[in-house]
């Protein structure tokens, strides 16, 4: 019997950087997902494996224990991953005796703005929760219909609180729910947007320098030291994702690519910009984009290029040089299949 759940990363659209700062900002589920599958082991050992990044270990859960196997660098997910199966066990009331095979297939590239931790940490959260749940009770049979996905949400953000020291839940609800949303301006408030539209967009990822934290750090020290040139970036970015939010609304394309490129130059003021976005950007824009600009903290990272039309010259043309790929939006949150076949419901 195996669990197999599956949770979409994110793009942000508008609001990045201002948003720490407490403005608004826009965010859309992509149908790029993280899949964690559970199987139960004989053993009482917890094996964890990522094929695509070469990485794989066992995970203690009552010491916080990480045993690398096999790493290329990106052992951190693993913390997530831990935090999960520990949350899920504590909830599940479930024997620590028993052992899980938990295999991540991540079809998103990791720290890229494209929100990989929230989608491992909600798929690995799920899965886990319904394993322990079939551990206790063999005859149930569970959908996606039966995932209490408010408290999948709730304790999605406090694993990435612990994690990682800060988050907003942007990325934790984006798994969860899917769609998109429009995080208010006192940030506590997720509002969901109705949208009832595909939003083409094409991603552009080159690996990152610095993480969220230090690009947030960054930003601050420049807003410390010329306070009122970067609270004005800041209400101006708020200006735009007040504008844009109207734009989705009523699909508007020409002013949501325009919106795009004004708040791509604000956040090369605020100095996150990279040349090697800034030549995916304008790539983007020449082979037909309508906007295109940094998705999520910048200095490295990913951009999105939106394309209502001209989808297939703009692949083309980043595909050259980078990783891209297509992206839309994502009306699904997290999703859970059981197998084998007669278990599906
Ligand atoms: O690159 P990401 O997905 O970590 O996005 C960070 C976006 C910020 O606005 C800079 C921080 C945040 O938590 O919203």
């Amino acid at each position: 019997m195996q669990v197999t759940a599956s949770a979409p990363g994110k793009t942000i659209l508008f609001g990045e950087h201002a948003v720490v700062y407490g403005k608004p900002a826009i965010a859309v589920a992509i149908n790029r997902k993280a899949n964690v599958k559970i199987q139960k082991r004989a053993d009482s050992k917890i094996f964890v494996e990522i094929p695509g990044l070469k990485l794989s270990g066992y995970l203690e859960l009552e010491k916080e224990v990480i045993k690398i196997e096999k790493d290329q660098g990106n052992i951190g997910i693993l913390n997530y991953i831990l935090k999960s199966l520990k949350k899920a066990q504590i909830e599940g009331e479930t024997e620590s005796e028993n052992g899980m095979e938990i295999t991540v297939d991540l079809e998103m590239p990791i720290s890229g703005g494209l929100g990989s931790s929230a989608a491992v940490t909600v798929a690995t959260l799920t899965a886990a929760l319904t394993h322990h749940k079939l551990e206790n009770d063999h005859q149930i049979k569970i959908s996606d219909q039966d995932l209490e996905r408010d408290k999948i949400a709730s304790y999605a953000h406090q694993i990435e609180m612990e994690v990682q020291g800060a988050a907003s839940p942007i990325d934790t609800t984006l798994s969860t729910y899917g769609g998109s949303i429009y995080l208010s301006a006192d940030a506590n408030k997720i509002i969901r947007m109705p949208l009832d539209w595909d939003l083409p967009l094409i991603i552009g990822f080159t690996p990152r320098q610095m993480n969220t934290g230090e690009l947030i750090e960054y930003v601050k020290i420049k807003k410390d030291r010329y306070p009122a040139v970067i609270n004005s970036i800041l209400d101006s970015m708020e200006q735009i994702t007040e504008t844009a939010r109207e734009a989705l609304l009523l699909k508007d394309e020409k002013i949501l690519g325009e919106l795009m490129n004004i708040n791509q130059g604000l956040l090369d003021a605020l100095g996150v910009n990279t040349p090697e976005l800034s030549n995916m950007i304008y790539k983007a824009r020449k082979a037909g984009a309508l906007g295109s600009k940094i998705t999520g903290a910048g200095g490295g990272g990913s951009i999105i290029a939106y394309c209502p039309q001209n989808r297939d010259e703009v692949l083309l043309k980043l595909a050259k040089k980078h990783t891209a790929f297509p992206v839309q939006l994502c009306g699904e949150g997290v999703q859970v299949k059981l197998s084998p076949k007669e278990r599906f419901t």
